[in-house]
């Protein structure tokens, strides 16, 4: 039996944002399966806005890194902004690359003010792909309408409940076999 561990990164710095309640949720949701996840906070972690000239690593910056590069899998998830993701989540990816990232997959969440966060999540896929992870076949996009939770802490809506399980689940069995495939190689 192996412990997998997931880290999750929340790409709002607004207090109350809905993209980092949906991960509280999913954070439930893998901790209930014995998962061991770090969560990233990117409004409690503020970063530096990156630089390629820069010269020092800030200590913030080192702990993404870590929670990272611990991780057999990352979720991300952002609010929409103006039809992408936001710039606190794209300030976070820049510091990333792709011997971080490569092979391990990646769940993709958004919170839109619209019915869907498509751009958002189009947009987040196309980064992943280019650090070289490996998108999960679903993801999960919180919109217009679906923005209340329970006391439990999971959405109040039965039906985005269950698309939200699913979508989880589908992105735990591939980290799983993933995981799996590397430690066989090994
Ligand atoms: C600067 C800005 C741009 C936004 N652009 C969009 C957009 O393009 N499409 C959309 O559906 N909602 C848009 N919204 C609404 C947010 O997506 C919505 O408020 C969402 O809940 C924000 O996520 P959060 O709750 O995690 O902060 C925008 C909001 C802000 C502040």
């Amino acid at each position: 039996m192996f412990y997998m561990k997931i880290t999750l990164i929340a790409g709002s710095n607004r207090e109350g944002a809905t993209s980092t309640s949906i991960l509280r949720s999913i954070e439930s949701l893998l901790n209930a399966q014995n998962i061991s996840v770090t969560f990233v906070d990117l409004r409690e972690l503020p970063l530096p806005l990156y630089s390629p000239d820069a010269q020092a690593i800030h200590p913030n910056v080192q702990r993404l890194a870590e929670a990272v590069a611990d991780a057999e899998g990352l979720v991300l998830a952002t609010p929409e902004y103006h039809g992408s993701i936001s710039g606190v989540l794209k300030n976070a990816l820049d510091y990333l690359h792709g011997g971080l990232v490569a092979g391990k997959p990646v769940l993709s969440v958004s919170a839109a003010g619209g019915p869907m966060g498509v751009s958002s999540l189009l947009h987040l896929q196309s980064i992943v792909r280019n650090l070289h992870g490996v998108n999960s076949p679903e993801w999960i996009s919180i919109g217009a309408g679906f923005h209340s939770f329970g006391s439990d802490g999971h959405p109040s809506d039965e039906g985005m409940r269950g698309r939200v399980e699913s979508a989880v689940g589908k992105f735990v069995e591939l980290t799983r076999k993933l995981t799996a495939g590397v430690k066989a190689a090994i």
